[in-house]
């Protein structure tokens, strides 16, 4: 495995790989009658939330990724919080966090291109060695990935002797490597428990820590880290919406802070907030997460009335149709982790992935 890698990194990798992927012409992105032709089903999925004045900018490229698709035997995974034109008109998977690194441990594609940030394409990576990995934008990070090193690790632990280590999956490879196990915000309470000790360290994010210490007996020690996204909602502005219409129903993501999750009717993890509005419909929601999540709902769920205030992740929204043509054009920008930390990390991904629900 060392060895590949190192080849891959060698002059003789590189040329091996731009052989079985060399650059291909760059498509025509005119908005033809053929393209409108081929993409008026996908338009039919976002008309509720793409203007009909934006669709000729976009389905040129929506056409011409989807063609380059086949041609690179390549699968695209979008987060939940992706724009409506990529989840709903190239994405072949869509999901949060954990679905995302299910469906990459099982896709039998050749190339994974991850519309989401850099933290859930090394998790693909992680869980794919073998396959080539893309990101359309390396610069699309995460505050919570950003807040912690392998090295504070190495510290926590000398800090607490025999004390499990639990990542949220907000988090580098490097991070990774040095835990225990992995959880996301749909598994950490089971996560958490399913180690049997009656205290457990989670990071790096502290809110949703402490919403996993409202859920479990096992006492938790947190780290400092936070989203930008959700930690920036208030309990103020929720009770401010619900006095306007006491009929709204509110539901937040665990990152955010508690007195918000206190005034919320239900919290989850993303796929769980899209399940629930799914499931109850009802007539006025307000979604207390990144704001494309909305529009990705709303579009499924014409009868439902979305109350939007919109706080967006600068870091989902690197992520754009042209990059995403960019990446199967030119095969770029590969994720790549040092063989070691990948297999440490590995064993962290794959026991919560193979943790029965
Ligand atoms: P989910 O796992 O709930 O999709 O959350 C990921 C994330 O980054 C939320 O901000
Ligand atoms: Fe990270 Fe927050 Fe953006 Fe999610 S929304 S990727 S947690 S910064």
């Amino acid at each position: 495995m060392a060895f590949i890698e190192a080849v891959r990194e060698s002059a003789i990798g590189r040329r091996a790989r731009s052989d079985r992927f060399p650059a291909l012409p760059y498509p025509d992105l005119a908005y033809t009658p053929e393209v409108a032709e081929a993409t008026r089903h996908l338009y039919e999925r976002v008309r509720n939330v793409v203007p009909a004045v934006e669709w000729p900018v976009f389905a040129p490229y929506i056409k011409a990724i989807n063609d380059l698709k086949a041609v690179r035997n390549a699968v695209v995974l979008a987060h939940n919080y992706q724009t409506p034109e990529i989840f709903h008109c190239v994405a072949d998977i869509v999901g949060d966090s954990l679905q995302l690194a299910q469906e990459a441990a099982r896709a039998d594609a050749e190339v994974i291109v991850q519309c989401g940030v850099h933290f859930m394409a090394e998790t693909s990576k992680i869980l794919c060695p073998d396959k080539v990995v893309l990101i359309p934008d390396s610069e699309a990070g995460c505050s919570l990935a950003a807040s912690i090193t392998g090295e504070d690790v190495r510290r926590l632990r000398d800090s607490y002797p025999g004390v499990p280590i639990v990542a949220y999956v907000n988090t580098t490879a490097d991070v990774k490597a040095e835990v225990d196990i992995c959880c996301t915000s749909s598994n950490a309470v089971q996560v958490v428990e399913s180690l049997g000790a009656p205290r457990v360290i989670m990071l790096p994010d502290r809110y949703l820590a402490k919403w996993v210490a409202s859920q479990t007996k096992v006492e938790i020690v947190s780290w400092h880290g936070a989203c930008e996204v959700h930690e920036r909602f208030t309990a103020e502005e929720l009770e401010a919406y619900r006095a306007a219409d006491p009929s709204i129903r509110i539901i937040a993501h665990p990152e955010c802070p508690p007195d918000v999750i206190a005034v919320a009717d239900f919290t989850g993890s993303t796929a769980k907030m899209i399940d629930w509005v799914k499931q109850k419909r009802p007539p006025k929601v307000l979604l207390v997460t990144e704001c494309s999540m909305a529009d990705n709902v709303a579009s499924e769920t014409p009868e439902v009335s979305f109350v939007r205030p919109c706080n967006l992740c600068p870091h989902m929204k690197r992520i754009q149709l042209p990059k995403i043509l960019d990446s199967l054009v030119y095969m770029r920008e590969e994720v790549m982790i040092d063989p070691a930390v990948a297999a440490r990390a590995r064993r962290s991904v794959e026991r919560m992935v193979n943790l029965k629900s």
